[in-house]
C-alpha cells in the first residue's frame, strides 16, 4: 500500500433545484464577476442559461457569457475566453455544462492568471502559478471534471490533445441537479456511464500497492455505475439512475477510487486522448472501443486484477484457469458495453483509421507519456501500435 494525498475541496451541493443556488455560492466564493461559459447550445435549449442569468440578475452580481465550448474542446476559445476576463476584469467562472466546458474554463482559468502561452501548461513546459476560481454547475454525469484537478484541451494545430492537473483547478463548488441530465441523449448518456467506469478502472488495473477499502469501493461504484446504465438505457428519466450516476461520476474522479495505489494505468485513457484529438469522437464511447483490445494485450501482465475484476465486479464463476476466468471478465464488460450501445471497437466507433493513422496515433500518444506509461503493463509506442490495431 501507497501513502497518498487526498484532497477533494469542491462544496457539492446536489439535488432537484440546486441550481436555485448559484448567486449564494458565488457569493460565498468571493466572486464579483462572472464569465458563464457553456457549450454548444443544450443550456440554452433547456432554459438552464436563460435562468441562471436570472438568478444572478436578481442577486445583483454582473457577468458576461461566452459559449462554444465543443466537445474535445479547442484552446482557440480558450485564448477568446482570457481576453474576455482580462477585458471584464472578471474574478470568477462558472462553467455550465459538461468536462468539455469545465475543462475549458479551467484553461481560461490559467490563461487569465498567469503570463505567457497557457498552452506552455498543457504541453508540459512549465506549471501554473495560479488560477480563477471556478464554480460549475453540471449537465452530464462524465468526467468528473466537476471536482478534479484536470482538464483536456485539444490545440487545433496538428489536433493535439493534451490534458493538464494542478489542484488550483478544482472547482470552489459543484451543482448537481440529477434532474438536468434528464435531457441528454442515450449516447452521451451510455459514453457518460463508460468514463465513469473507466475512472474507476484505470486506477484498480495496476500493479503498484492496493488497498482493501478502496478495492471494496472501486467494485461497489462499478456495480452500482452498470446497474443503473442499464436503468437509464431503458428509462433515461429515472431520477434515481440519474443521481446515482451522477455521484459516481464525481467519486470516480476526486482520486477516491484510487487511494492507495501507485497512481493508475492511465493507458487507455491516453490512448483516447489521441483518438479524441484525431477523429473527434466522443471520449467515452473512444475508451470502450478500445478497453477489450488494452485489456487483452496487458492481462498476463496484470492476471490478479483481472481476476479480482472479473469474479467481484462481472459476477463470474471461477473457470479452471486464472486466465480463462480473466478473460471471460473482459468478455463480459464488452458485452455490457453492448447492451448499453458503446463500441467495442474501432469499427463500431465509426472510425475507419488507416495504418497511417494507427502509426501517428501510437508516436504522439508515446510522446504525450513521455515514452512509456501503464502500471497494469508500462506501454511504449509499439505496444500502443498493437492495441490500435487490435481495435481495428
Ligand atoms: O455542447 P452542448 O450543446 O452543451 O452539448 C453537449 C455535447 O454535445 C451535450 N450535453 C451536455 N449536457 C447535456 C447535453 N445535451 C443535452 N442535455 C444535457 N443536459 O453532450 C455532449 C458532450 O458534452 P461534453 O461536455 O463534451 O461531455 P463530457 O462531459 O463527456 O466531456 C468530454 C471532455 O472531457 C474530457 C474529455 O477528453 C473530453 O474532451 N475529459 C476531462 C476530464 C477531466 N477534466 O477530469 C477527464 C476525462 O477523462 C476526460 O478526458
Ligand atoms: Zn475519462
Amino acid at each position: 500500500m501507497f501513502g497518498f494525498n487526498y484532497y477533494t475541496p469542491t462544496k457539492v451541493v446536489f439535488g432537484k433545484k440546486t441550481e436555485e443556488k448559484v448567486a449564494e455560492l458565488v457569493r460565498e466564493f468571493g466572486g464579483t464577476k462572472v464569465l458563464i461559459h457553456y457549450g454548444g447550445g443544450s443550456v440554452i435549449r433547456s432554459g438552464l442559461l436563460g435562468r441562471v442569468k436570472g438568478y444572478l440578475e436578481a442577486a445583483g452580481i454582473p457577468y458576461v457569457e461566452l459559449g462554444g465550448a465543443v466537445p474535445n474542446p479547442r484552446l482557440g476559445l480558450v485564448y477568446e475566453g482570457i481576453e474576455l476576463c482580462r477585458r471584464e476584469k472578471v474574478d470568477f467562472l462558472l462553467g455550465v455544462g459538461g468536462g468539455s466546458a469545465i475543462d475549458s474554463a479551467k484553461a481560461i482559468g490559467y490563461g487569465a492568471t498567469n503570463e505567457g502561452d497557457v498552452w506552455d501548461f498543457y504541453d508540459y513546459k512549465r506549471k501554473a502559478k495560479a488560477c480563477l476560481p471556478l464554480g460549475v454547475i453540471l449537465t452530464i454525469a462524465a468526467t468528473g471534471s466537476e471536482m478534479s484537478d484536470s482538464s483536456v484541451i485539444t490545440k487545433e494545430e496538428g489536433l493535439v490533445k493534451r490534458g493538464y492537473s494542478s489542484d488550483l483547478s478544482r472547482p470552489r463548488f459543484a451543482i448537481m441537479d440529477p434532474e438536468l441530465t434528464m435531457t441528454l441523449p442515450d449516447y452521451q448518456t451510455a459514453s457518460g456511464c463508460t468514463d465513469i467506469l473507466m475512472h474507476t478502472m484505470e486506477r484498480y488495473f495496476t500493479n503498484g500497492g492496493n488497498m482493501e477499502i478502496t478495492d471494496a469501493l472501486a467494485e461497489g461504484l462499478l456495480r452500482t455505475v452498470m446497474k443503473n446504465a442499464l436503468i437509464l438505457a431503458r428509462d433515461p428519466l429515472d431520477y434515481d439512475a440519474r443521481a446515482e450516476v451522477m455521484w459516481a461520476g464525481s467519486l470516480s474522479h476526486n482520486g477516491l477510487t484510487g487511494c492507495g495505489n501507485d497512481g493508475g494505468d492511465w493507458m487507455t485513457h491516453k490512448l483516447e486522448h489521441e483518438l479524441g484529438g484525431l477523429y473527434d469522437v466522443a471520449h467515452g464511447a473512444g475508451l470502450a472501443a478500445l478497453w477489450g483490445s488494452w485489456a487483452r494485450y496487458v492481462m498476463k501482465n496484470c492476471l490478479p486484477r483481472f481476476v479480482r475484476f472479473a469474479v467481484n465486479v462481472m459476477g463470474v464463476t471461477p473457470e479452471s484457469t486464472d486466465e480463462e476466468t480473466a478473460l471471460r471478465g473482459i468478455e463480459a464488460l464488452e458485452d455490457f458495453f453492448r447492451s448499453i450501445h458503446m463500441p467495442t471497437n474501432l469499427r463500431e466507433l465509426g472510425v475507419k483509421a488507416s495504418e497511417e493513422d494507427l502509426v501517428l496515433m501510437a508516436k504522439k500518444c508515446a510522446i504525450g507519456v513521455n515514452g512509456a506509461k501503464g502500471s497494469a503493463m508500462l506501454l511504449r509506442e509499439e505496444d500502443m501500435l498493437a492495441i490500435y490495431r487490435a481495435a481495428r
